[in-house]
């Protein structure tokens, strides 16, 4: 949807309305005063950042224009992220890759990949236990505020309920060139067990067909 669709659509909304939320990649076709603006981004700021922490290169940017009390469902992405705050305010609560087992992942052939199992409304604990142990950092960006959003860490990201619409811009880096240095990082083991799910689909083909086989082969035999 375009930027001005959008606004448009911001006009005519009505209390009851389903929430609005723009997400849309940050290029030419959002107009030349968002770009300018972007141009205006602390650049020397950002290049200290990625070379000192060796990120590969900057890879999209998402613009995101929402409502009071949208959410993102908790979730991970695959690359660095530099969230930057532009326009009100969001309530960002982050948990570390160690902490996979709690949130309980989609399936990777899931269209909710990456994405938590878990409504954090209303957790089942019946059928996910660990989330009981899930611990977080939480914090309220406001404009100005720059949230570094670590690779593969989750993140569960809201537009406060009372605190109007909020904009964000992020900047997505690819991830840094990784040595393989044993113990493994958690975070390499969530990528380990992604490849191994893609690569069960595609020999049996059925994504049905991914979890007997994952348990058949690990029930009675791996539990220790
Ligand atoms: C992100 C992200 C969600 C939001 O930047 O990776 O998930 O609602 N943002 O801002
Ligand atoms: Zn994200």
């Amino acid at each position: 949807m375009k930027v001005s669709e959008f606004m448009k659509r911001l006009k005519d909304w009505k209390r009851g309305d389903e929430r609005l939320y723009l997400q849309q990649i940050l290029n030419s076709t959002v107009g030349p005063a968002i770009v300018e603006d972007y141009m205006k981004f602390d650049w020397r700021y950002v290049a200290e950042k990625k070379n000192k922490h060796n990120w590969g290169e900057l890879t999209s940017n998402l613009l995101f224009i929402g409502m009071e009390g949208n959410v993102t469902p908790c979730h991970y992405d695959e690359q660095e992220n530099f969230f930057a705050q532009i326009y009100g305010y969001k309530r960002c609560i982050l948990f570390s890759p160690d902490q996979f087992e709690c949130l309980y992942p989609h399936p990777v052939h899931h269209p909710h990949d990456r994405q938590s199992m878990v409504d954090f409304d209303r957790p089942d604990y019946n059928k996910f236990p660990k989330f009981k142990s899930l611990n977080g950092c939480e914090t309220v960006v406001e404009p100005g505020d720059v949230l570094y959003i670590p690779i593969y860490w989750w993140h569960h990201v809201e537009s406060l309920m009372r605190g109007g619409s909020t904009i964000t811009v992020n900047f997505w880096y690819k991830a840094g060139p990784t040595s393989l240095e044993y113990p493994l990082k958690q975070h390499q083991k969530v990528s380990i067990m992604r490849n191994v799910e893609k690569m069960l689909l595609e020999v049996l083909q059925d994504p049905k067909e991914v979890g007997p086989l994952l348990r058949a082969m690990v029930l009675g035999r791996y539990n220790e």
